[in-house]
């Protein structure tokens, strides 16, 4: 009864607050920066690790430089002391989201009830708990081509499963591999991951490009590689990258997923801070998430040749490395995969994707999957960041999903058809 009561008060005290600060037409806000002197950069790095905002873009304030556009998630109560800030220093930014509470409230809200709705099931967000009863219909309804295969837990020990779509009866069989979410608030790639499925079991025999690499591929795919974080983006912070293990030194809570694979492990572009963005753990797969995925694709590097990650956003086709300057053997081969997967989208869909090694495109990202899984062996080995270039950022709309998700399926597709070619 107590805890009722205090409940209801804490309930009661946060609405009144976000009434109060709705009232003076504050809300939640993304803004773009663009420093011009270094100390602009240092002020804005200043904001973003001193106040309670969320850097979107870069993923770390190490990565602020001038000239370059920096994206910043602004909660209402820090809006007005982080604008007089910028004022001070005489930097101008401007507003990519004026309200991104309602944005985010856009995509839980759950219109399944509504017969009026048009959307279909894929074209939402769905919860972990939504995931997993996707995936367990999905086998069900599927029983001769869809398999879950359990790799492990997670480090609050939710199952990871893996779905494996299995079309045909090759005997030496070829496999990719997908994964998504390895960072939380990357909405969008889960999505992905079930727009994938779903595509691939409805259009085979329909369409002759996935009918042509499920005749010759089996593929696993993993919709929610950090279904830690991704529960605690939806039950707390929107805003979580890293899974949700805690550091006993610190306290601080996370490691980036992306940063625990053991290529060239913690050295520059990652951080060896437990509270980072960045993380990088404290020794290469350290995380059960990391681990999970590594042994799986250790036990199957044989069959698998092609590895995908999907991350969002900005709206790129990388390939390794990440972790170095130096180009891979088959850079030429892996740079001509993505340019004409990009051209595609550019022809169907007027979209541009940038593409190129991730070191040169981005920027220097040690420990990450791709890399790790191209020095395991499996040399097509691609991370494509879905929709979009910064206008929503991590809160695409669901009114989205279908032109992001459509777009990155005919990039897949491309792909996957050359490494059937060559392999
Ligand atoms: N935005 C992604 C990240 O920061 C880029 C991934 C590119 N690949 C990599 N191995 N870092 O993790
Ligand atoms: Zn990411």
């Amino acid at each position: 009864m107590i805890h009722l009561t205090f409940a209801l008060l804490l309930l009661y005290y946060y609405s009144h607050i976000s009434l109060r600060l709705a009232q003076r037409g504050l809300h939640d806000q993304v803004l773009s920066i663009t420093p011009k002197t270094q100390e602009q950069v240092d002020v804005l790095k200043n904001v973003s690790t001193q106040y309670e905002t969320a850097l979107w873009q870069p993923a770390s304030p190490q990565f602020i430089k001038e000239e370059t556009q920096v994206h910043l998630f602004v909660p209402a109560n820090s809006s007005e002391t982080v604008k007089d800030l910028l004022q001070t220093h005489a930097i101008t930014h401007e507003v990519l989201l004026a309200n991104a509470n309602e944005l985010i409230e856009m995509q839980t809200r759950n219109d399944s009830g509504d017969p009026r709705s048009s959307t279909t099931f894929y074209e939402r967000y769905h919860s972990l708990e939504d995931v997993y009863d996707w995936i367990n219909r999905t086998q069900q309804d599927n029983p001769s081509t869809v398999k879950t295969i359990l790799i492990g837990s997670s480090s609050e020990k939710r199952p990871l499963y893996v779905l494996k779509l299995s079309l045909n009866n090759r005997p030496d069989k070829k496999a990719m591999w997908i994964d998504c979410g390895i960072h939380a608030r990357e909405w969008i790639a889960p999505a992905f991951c079930l727009w994938f499925v779903q595509y691939s079991l409805g259009f085979y025999r329909q369409n002759q490009d996935i009918t042509h690499i499920l005749d010759n591929m089996d593929v696993y795919v993993l919709p929610v590689m950090n279904p830690d974080g991704y529960q605690y983006t939806w039950t707390t912070n929107r805003m979580w990258r890293k899974n949700r293990s805690v550091s006993k030194s610190s306290g601080c809570i996370g490691v980036d997923l992306n940063r625990n694979f053991d290529a060239n492990w913690c050295t520059e572009g990652a951080s060896n801070e437990p509270c980072s963005e960045i993380y990088c753990g404290e020794f290469p797969e350290s995380e059960p998430e990391s681990q999970a995925v590594a042994d799986f694709l250790r036990s199957h590097k044989d069959s698998v040749q092609f590895y995908l990650s999907i991350h969002s956003y900005s709206q790129m086709l990388l390939f390794p490395y990440s972790c170095t300057l130096e180009e891979v053997e088959n850079h030429r081969v892996l740079f001509e995969m993505a340019e004409e997967a990009a051209q595609k989208i550019r022809r169907y869909y007027k979209n541009t994707y940038k593409y190129g090694a991730g070191a040169k495109t981005i920027y220097l990202a040690p420990g990450g999957s791709d890399d790790w899984a191209y020095k395991l062996g499996i040399k097509y080995s691609f991370t494509f960041e879905l929709q979009d270039r910064g206008r929503y950022g991590f809160l695409l709309p669901p009114s989205h999903i279908s032109r992001a998700c459509n777009e990155a399926l005919i990039a897949v597709k491309t792909i996957a058809l050359r490494v059937v070619e060559k392999t």
